[in-house]
């Protein structure tokens, strides 16, 4: 391919928040009187915080008035704040920062598409905001993926076609808005569940220039 430009999901992919969304939620379900466990916790990957919470209600079998829904979201946001509160540069994931560094070295155009509203304080929590070129978080987006709003918005800001682009996700919504884009994926994270992206890698560290520019 002609690789141009280079979208990144925040969550799971430069850092690891995941764990922190899935300790969050399953702090609400104990509170709302069921267990979430991290199977169930695939399915929050990638979409926004309403329709994880529609989806955890479900798992609960829990209905809920829309105040009440906006009321469980504030609440788990704010148990999630607290844990992103303290994040330090040290909780990049292992192999992004020589990634993007190696990225910028070719201009190759960089980019974060993710569904978090909460990835501005985040990217600034690990000191990489230098490493991006666009940003495009929750609070720009109106569609959830896999809708690939997000990821179209980051290479119409990087003014680059998406077919020059590729995506990195570790969520299968994540992978379907990527390809719902005319965009190529890698998927980071395990094979079985992620094996619609066109190559899937452990981590960051496990992929070269090279290697996407032959996607
Ligand atoms: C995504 C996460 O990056 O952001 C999802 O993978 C999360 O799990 C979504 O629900 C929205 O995040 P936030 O920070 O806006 O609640
Ligand atoms: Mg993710």
């Amino acid at each position: 391919m002609d690789l141009k430009g280079c979208i990144f999901d925040l969550d799971g992919v430069i850092v690891d928040t995941a764990k922190y969304h899935f300790m969050a939620w399953r702090r609400l379900a104990k509170e709302l009187g069921f267990v979430f466990n991290l199977e169930d916790n695939e399915a929050l990957k990638g979409v926004s915080r309403m329709v994880s919470l529609e989806i955890l209600l479900s798992i609960g079998g829990v209905t809920a008035s829309a105040k009440e829904k906006e009321e469980f979201a504030a609440r788990k946001n704010g148990w999630y704040v607290e844990f992103i509160s303290g994040m330090t540069p040290d909780e990049i994931l292992p192999g992004s920062l020589k990634l993007l560094r190696d990225l910028r070295k070719k201009d190759i155009l960089t980019a974060i598409g993710s569904a978090s509203k909460n990835a501005g304080t985040i990217i600034d929590s690990i000191k990489l905001r230098d490493m991006f070129d666009v940003i495009i978080d929750g609070n720009k987006i109106h569609k959830a993926k896999p809708d690939p709003e997000v990821f179209l918005k980051g290479a119409e800001e990087m003014k680059l076609p998406p077919s020059c682009c590729v995506v990195f996700e570790d969520a299968q919504a994540g992978i379907e808005a990527a390809i719902a884009g005319g965009m190529k994926s890698v998927g980071v994270g395990k094979p079985e569940l992620l094996g619609r992206a066109d190559i899937v890698i452990p981590d960051l560290r496990k992929i070269t220039i090279k290697q996407l520019r032959n996607l």
